[in-house]
C-alpha cells in the first residue's frame, strides 16, 4: 500500500513537474549507487545521452537470476528470430535499476512485476531501458526501488537478425546431395556472446534455471538442452515445442538449434538416451559418435560415481562450426570434422580426433557444466580438466588409440610456447570479452592438464581421484576457484585415513589442509600456486657424484641460454618451483620420489649405481639436463639395450635433447599432395573437394591443394575461402595457415592478411581462435630483421586503431627466435649441407 501512493508520487513528479532526463537520474540519488552521488560526471553516457547507471565491466550482484522462461522463434526465410523472455531474480540488496548484458539486440519492450503483482495478477509495469554497446549491457530503470530479499519478474521483448559469423544465434548453410542448399539457425555461446541471443546475466557465477520454447516450421526439428516435453501447435501451421526446465547452469551453456537433420540413438547404462545428429545426407557417419559417447558417458558416470544429470544428451555436426565443439549441457555442438566418422575415407588419425573430441566434451558435462569456474581468469579449471579427462577414459575405452602418446605430445607442444617469455600464468586476470576469448590457449588447456598429470602422479591415482570426486560433489551445480580444488585434493581420504568433521587425517600432526608426504607435511596449494601463478617451465639441472645427487632449479628459455647476456634479467628471482621430481637409477626398478622446493638441493642415492634417468615416464612438467657425464652415460644405456629404460622415458630424453618433436604425415595427405602438383590433377582434387561428404577427406584434399606451386592456383583458394561457398569460412584459417608453410605461398598469404584486415574482420572477431591462427600462421615462420620490422609495423599500425592481442607479443618474440637461431645455427648447417651433399 504504502508502496503504491510513493509510486503514484513519484510518477506525477517526474512526468509533470522535472524534465524526463532529471528524474531517470534522480532514481540514483538513492543509497543504491553512492559512486553516483560522489561524482555523477563520471558516469558513462548510454546511447540516448543519458546517463548509464553502471561503470564496471562486470554485473552487479545487488540482483541475481533464478528462472528463465525463453521463448524464441527463428525465421529461416527472412534469417532472422523474435524472442521474449520473463527473468525471475531475487533481489539481494536494494536497487533502482537492473544491469544485464545485451549484444546486438533490438529490444522493444520491458516490463517488471512483483511476487505481488503475480499473485494478482496485475499486468506488469513497464521500464525504462537504456543501453551502453561499450559493454554489451543494458539498464533497466525501475520507477520505485526493487527491495531486498523479495522476487521479481523481468519480461523482455526483443528481436535480432540470425548471426553472420559463428557465435550467438547463427545461421548456418549445408547442400545436400541434390545440390539444394539448406539454412539452419544454432547457438554458439562460450564465453560472452549467450548475450546476442537473449539479455541476461552472462557470466558464470549467475547460475539459473532455464525452461525454453522454439517456435518453428513443420519441415524443422528443434533442439535444446532438455528434452521436449510437448508440441503445440501455432497459426499459420506453426509448431511451437516446448522444453523440460533445465537444472542450475550457466548461461554460456545454454543452446538450441532448429534444423532438418536426421539421428541415430541408443541408451547408456544408466538409462540416458545419447542421440547423434547431422544434415540428412551424412546419417551415414554418425554410428562411430554413437558407440563413442555411449562408452565414455558409461565410463564417466562410473568413474565420477555422479550421474549424469540429464535425462538425454544430443551430439550434433554443425556445418559452420569457429571452433571443434562445444559443451552445451544436453547439446553438444561440433565442427563436422570432429563428430563424423566415415569408415571409406576417415583414417585411423582422424579416428583417434573424433574420440579426443568426444572425450573432452564429456567430460564438461562434470568439469564445467557441473561444477564451473567462478570467472574466466580460472578457465583453466575447465579446459585443463577435459584436456586430462581425455586422457584418463580414452586409455580405459579405446586403449588400441595409446592415448598416452597423444597427452605427452600435447605437454611437449605447450612447453614449446610455454619456454618462451611471451608466456602467460595458467591463471590470468581477464576483464574484457577479448581477454577472456584469449585465455583458451595451450596454456589453459595443455598445460593445464599436463600439471594435473603431475599431480595425479604425485599424490597417487587413488587420492587424486578421491579429491576430484570430492570437489565435484561439494561444488555441483555452484562455482568453484583454485583454492577449493586444492582444499578438495588436500581433504581427499583413502579407506586408511581416518576422519573427522569432514577432514581427513593420516597421522595426528596432519592439519585440515595438509597431506602427508614422505613423512613431512605438504601442501597441495603451496605446490601448485607455485606452478599456477607463475609462467615457464622449470629446468632441473642434475650432476651425480658418486652417492650425491645435485640438483638445481632454473627458468628455462628456448633459445635464451647462460652465456646469453639476457639470461639473468629473465630469470629474476620469484622462478621458483615445488617441483616433484622423480628418477629412477641402474640400480633398482623402484621410483624414488623427491618435492624440491628450493634453488638447490642434495640428494644422498640409497646404493650405488651408474645412471640416474630424472622425470620417470615424463609425468613431471619439466625439463632435465644431465651435467658431467650424466648425458654420456644415459646415451650409453641406449645404445648397449634401450629397453632398459622405459618408452615414455626414451621419448623424454629425446624431447629434453632436442626440445622439439607434434607430425607423422598422413599417406593419403602425402599421396593427394603429389598428385596436386599438376593443373589436371590440382584440378580433379578441387572438383573431389566440392563433392566430398567427409568433412575428414575435404581437410586432406585442402592441405594437398595448398601445396600447390602455381600462386594464381593458391590465390584462387584464398578467394573461394573468402566467397565461404565451395570452401567454408570456417576454413579459411588453417587454409591461410597452409598456404603459408608452403614456400611459394609465404608471402602471398601474408600479404593478403595485411590488404584484407578489415575483410576478415567482417568474417572473425578480432580476438576469435581463427583470426589467431590466422596471425600467427603467415607470420611466426618469417626469420630476417626486414621481416620482423614489417610485421612489427603492421601490428603496430593495428594498435594506433585500437585492436591489441597477445599473439601479437608472441608472434614477434618468435620471430626474433628464429632469427637468432638462423645467426647461430647457419655456418654449421651450411658445412652440414655441404658435407651431405
Ligand atoms: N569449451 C570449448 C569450446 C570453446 C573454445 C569455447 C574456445 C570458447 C572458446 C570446448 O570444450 C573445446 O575445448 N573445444 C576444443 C576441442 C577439444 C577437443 C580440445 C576446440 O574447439 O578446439
Ligand atoms: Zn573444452
Amino acid at each position: 500500500m504504502v508502496n503504491t501512493h510513493r509510486k503514484l508520487i513519484l510518477n506525477i513528479y517526474c512526468s509533470a513537474i522535472i524534465l524526463p532526463q532529471i528524474c531517470i537520474c534522480s532514481q540514483f540519488t538513492s543509497s543504491s549507487n553512492d559512486q553516483y552521488n560522489e561524482n555523477p560526471g563520471v558516469f558513462p553516457v548510454a546511447t540516448n545521452g543519458e546517463p548509464f547507471p553502471w561503470r564496471e565491466l562486470r554485473l552487479p550482484t545487488k540482483v541475481i537470476p533464478l528462472h528463465y522462461d525463453l521463448f524464441v522463434h527463428p525465421n529461416l526465410t527472412s534469417l532472422d528470430f523474435v524472442a521474449s523472455e520473463k527473468i525471475e531474480v531475487l533481489v539481494r540488496d536494494t536497487t533502482q535499476f537492473i544491469i544485464l548484458h545485451s549484444h546486438g539486440l533490438e529490444i522493444m519492450n520491458a516490463t517488471l512485476q512483483s511476487e505481488e503483482d503475480l499473485r494478482y495478477k496485475k499486468s506488469g509495469e513497464k521500464l525504462t531501458v537504456l543501453s551502453y554497446p561499450a559493454h554489451q549491457q543494458i539498464a533497466l530503470l525501475v520507477p520505485e526501488k526493487l527491495m531486498a530479499d523479495l522476487r521479481y519478474s523481468v519480461a523482455i521483448d526483443f528481436q535480432a537478425k540470425l548471426a553472420d559469423g559463428f557465435e550467438g544465434f547463427y545461421k548456418s548453410t549445408y547442400r545436400t546431395l541434390g545440390g539444394e542448399t539448406r539454412t539452419i539457425a544454432v547457438t554458439d555461446f562460450e564465453p560472452t556472446h549467450a548475450r546476442m541471443a537473449f539479455p541476461c546475466f552472462d557470466e558464470p557465477l549467475f547460475k539459473a534455471n532455464f525452461s525454453i520454447k522454439i517456435r518453428r516450421e513443420s519441415r524443422h526439428i528443434a533442439l535444446s538442452n532438455m528434452p521436449k516435453v510437448k508440441t503445440i501447435e501455432r497459426e499459420g501451421g506453426l509448431l511451437e515445442d516446448h522444453f523440460e526446465t533445465t537444472v542450475k547452469m550457466s548461461t554460456y551453456l545454454v543452446a538450441y538449434i532448429v534444423c532438418d537433420f536426421a539421428s541415430v540413438s541408443g541408451t547408456a547404462s544408466s538409462g540416458v538416451k545419447v542421440s547423434i545428429y547431422a544434415s540428412p545426407d551424412k546419417w551415414s557417419q554418425t554410428h562411430y559418435a554413437l558407440e563413442a559417447s555411449l562408452k565414455l558417458l558409461d565410463f564417466y558416470e562410473n568413474y565420477f560415481n555422479i550421474h549424469y544429470p540429464l535425462p538425454k544428451l544430443d551430439l550434433v555436426a554443425i556445418p559452420d562450426f569457429e571452433s571443434g565443439a562445444m559443451e552445451n549441457w544436453g547439446l553438444v555442438t561440433y565442427r563436422e570434422t570432429s563428430l563424423l566418422f566415415d569408415p571409406k575415407t576417415s583414417s585411423t588419425s582422424d579416428k583417434l580426433w573424433v574420440t579426443k573430441v568426444i572425450a573432452h566434451e564429456l567430460a564438461h558435462q562434470w568439469f564445467g557444466n557441473l561444477v564451473t569456474m567462478e570467472w574466466w581468469n580460472d578457465i583453466w579449471l575447465n579446459e585443463g580438466f577435459a584436456t586430462y579427462m581425455e586422457l584418463i577414459s580414452v586409455n580405459v575405452t579405446y586403449p588400441e588409440l595409446q592415448f598416452d602418446n597423444i597427452f605427452l605430445n600435447d605437454c611437449f607442444e605447450v612447453i614449446k610456447s610455454d619456454s618462451l617469455n611471451s608466456s602467460r600464468p595458467v591463471s590470468k586476470q581477464a576483464e574484457t570479452p577479448t581477454q577472456i576469448q584469449e585465455m583458451f590457449d595451450d596454456i589453459s588447456y595443455k598445460k593445464g592438464a599436463c600439471l594435473l598429470n603431475m599431480l595425479k602422479d604425485f599424490l597417487s591415482e587413488e587420492k587424486f581421484k578421491k579429491g576430484i570426486i570430492h570437489y565435484l560433489k561439494k561444488f555441483s551445480y555452484r562455482n568453484a576457484k583454485n583454492d577449493d580444488l586444492w582444499s578438495s585434493l588436500s581433504n581427499s581420504c583413502l579407506e586408511s585415513d581416518f576422519t573427522s568433521g569432514g577432514f581427513c587425517y593420516s597421522d595426528s600432526k596432519t592439519t585440515s589442509n595438509t597431506l602427508t608426504f614422505l613423512e613431512e607435511n605438504v601442501e597441495v596449494k603451496d605446490i601448485m600456486t607455485t606452478w599456477t601463478r607463475q609462467k615457464g617451465i622449470p629446468l632441473v639441472v642434475v650432476e651425480q657424484e658418486g652417492r650425491l645427487l645435485k640438483l638445481r632449479q632454473e627458468r628455462f628459455l628456448n633459445g635464451v641460454f647462460r652465456d646469453d647476456p639476457e639470461w639473468g634479467a629473465l630469470q629474476e628471482r620469484w622462478y621458483l618451483w615445488h617441483i616433484p621430481v622423480t628418477y629412477s637409477t641402474s640400480s633398482s626398478n623402484a621410483i624414488h620420489r623427491h618435492l624440491l622446493t628450493s634453488k638447490t638441493d642434495t640428494l644422498y642415492l640409497p646404493e650405488k649405481t651408474s645412471w640416474v634417468k630424472l622425470n620417470v615416464d615424463s609425468n613431471g612438467y619439466y625439463i632435465v639436463h644431465y651435467e658431467a657425464h650424466g648425458w654420456d652415460q644415459l646415451i650409453a644405456v641406449l645404445n648397449q639395450n634401450h629397453t632398459l629404460l622405459r618408452p615414455k622415458d626414451r621419448i623424454g630424453l629425446i624431447h629434453d635433447a632436442f626440445q622439439l618433436v607434434s607430425i607423422p604425415s598422413d599417406v593419403l595427405k602425402i599421396v593427394y599432395s603429389v598428385g596436386a602438383q599438376t593443373t589436371e590433377g590440382w584440378n580433379y582434387l578441387l572438383e573431389q573437394y566440392g563433392l566430398s561428404l567427409s568433412g575428414a577427406e575435404k581437410n586432406k584434399i585442402l592441405y594437398a591443394l595448398s601445396t600447390s606451386k602455381h600462386q594464381e592456383k593458391l590465390i584462387k583458394l584464398i578467394d573461394l575461402g573468402m566467397e565461404g561457398k565451395v570452401i567454408k569460412t570456417q576454413d579459411l584459417a588453417s587454409l591461410l595457415y597452409a598456404i603459408a608453410r608452403n614456400p611459394k605461398g609465404q608471402q602471398l598469404a601474408w600479404n593478403f592478411v595485411k590488404e584484407n584486415w578489415t575483410h576478415l574482420l567482417e568474417r572473425f572477431e578480432l580476438s576469435s581462435f581463427p583470426m589467431r591462427i590466422i596471425i600467427s600462421g603467415t607470420t611466426s615462420h618469417f626469420s630476417s630483421k626486414d621481416e620482423l620490422q614489417e610485421v612489427k609495423l603492421f601490428f603496430e599500425s593495428l594498435q594506433t586503431q585500437g585492436s591489441y592481442l597477445e599473439i601479437f607479443q608472441i608472434v614477434l618474440e618468435t620471430i626474433s627466435k628464429n632469427i637468432k637461431w638462423l645467426e647461430k645455427n647457419l655456418p654449421s648447417l651450411r658445412n652440414w649441407l655441404l658435407i651431405s651433399i
